[in-house]
């Protein structure tokens, strides 16, 4: 986003604590609060303010001022001439795509792992193992076909956004399903529901199990019904850059370890639905991780 700079919050404390205040608080439902009652929001008490970030807001600031910005970041882009935004709404853009990518990939990543690290799940990690190790160093990320099944089917287990997306029905209505809907009437799907509902496309929905998206029979409507980044004008466009992330980081991981769950572990990975978003209740999750003999 701001290359050649950017946070390296695993190293620097600074970073992490700019990552920590867009992220581990419960604040996110506050902002709809807000946003839907605004003629209220200035006589709320302050317990009901979505916690402000201003580190975050300093950092996108400062990195909106550099002039020396790579010709494929995305603030390079937003900042150029023909570009129609100011640089506080080049900033903006940039937090945005922060809040809406660090959680989400994280979270993601993390419901994974717990799965992968069940005891009745461990044939799907060897599997992967084998993939994995099994495939020349420079394969490209695509290759992984098994990879790929482990992160789809974690997504759809756990999509960490498996709330409603709503959207306007255009125009001169359209009619969904059967029914006429009139124009202007908010509908909405939810990944959640999307995921489980159909049990003939996704059978036993609730069971982790990447093999289903190995089979040929039914894998248009499968993949039809993936709609962890939501579909069509207003879907997520940081999809590549998460699926990305995600491979990069399994594979650096289950090409040499085995992770199993710590006997520690006693928080709750419960979804923990913050309206916005989800993420495991307990805010924690303790696995080992095992060298591979
Ligand atoms: C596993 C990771 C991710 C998931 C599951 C996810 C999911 C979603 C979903 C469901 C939406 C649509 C919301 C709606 O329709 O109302 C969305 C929108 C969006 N996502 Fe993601 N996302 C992920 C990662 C990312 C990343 C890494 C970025 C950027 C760095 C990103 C940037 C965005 C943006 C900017 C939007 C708004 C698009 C628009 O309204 O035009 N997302 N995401």
């Amino acid at each position: 986003m701001f290359s050649p700079g950017g946070l390296k919050s695993l190293d620097n404390a600074k970073d992490y604590e700019i990552m920590h205040e867009l992220t581990y608080h419960q604040s996110l439902q506050k902002n709809l609060l807000e946003y839907y009652l605004p003629a209220l929001a200035p006589y709320f008490p302050k317990f009901l303010h979505a916690r402000s970030a201003p580190k975050a807001n300093q950092y996108v600031l400062d990195m909106a001022a550099q002039t020396e910005l790579d010709n494929h970041s995305l603030m390079e882009k937003l900042k150029r001439k023909e570009s129609c935004l100011e640089l506080v709404q080049a900033a903006a853009e940039c937090k945005d795509h922060m809040a809406a990518g660090i959680d989400t990939t994280g979270d993601g990543l993390c419901f994974l792992m717990w799965e992968l690290s069940q005891p009745q799940n461990l044939g799907f990690q060897r599997r992967l193992q084998e993939e994995l190790r099994a495939a020349p160093p420079d394969a490209p990320l695509d290759s992984y076909v098994y990879l790929d099944s482990v992160i789809k089917e974690a997504l759809r287990c756990a999509p960490p956004i498996p709330m409603s997306l709503p959207r306007y029905v255009p125009t001169g209505g359209r009619k969904i399903d059967g029914f006429f809907i009139p124009e202007h009437t908010i509908v909405s799907c939810q990944p959640y529901s999307v995921h489980r509902v159909n049990e003939r496309v996704f059978p036993e929905p609730d069971c982790f199990n990447p093999d289903r998206w190995l089979l040929e029979e039914g894998a248009a409507e499968r993949n039809r019904l993936f709609f962890s980044f939501a579909t069509g004008g207003r879907g997520c466009t940081g999809k590549n850059l998460a699926l990305v992330e995600m491979k990069m980081l399994l594979r650096e991981v289950y090409a040499l370890y085995w992770t199993t769950v710590a006997s520690d572990m006693t928080a709750s990975m419960k979804l923990d639905d913050q309206i916005i978003s989800s993420r495991p209740e307990g805010q924690s999750c303790r696995l080992v991780f095992n060298e591979i003999a």
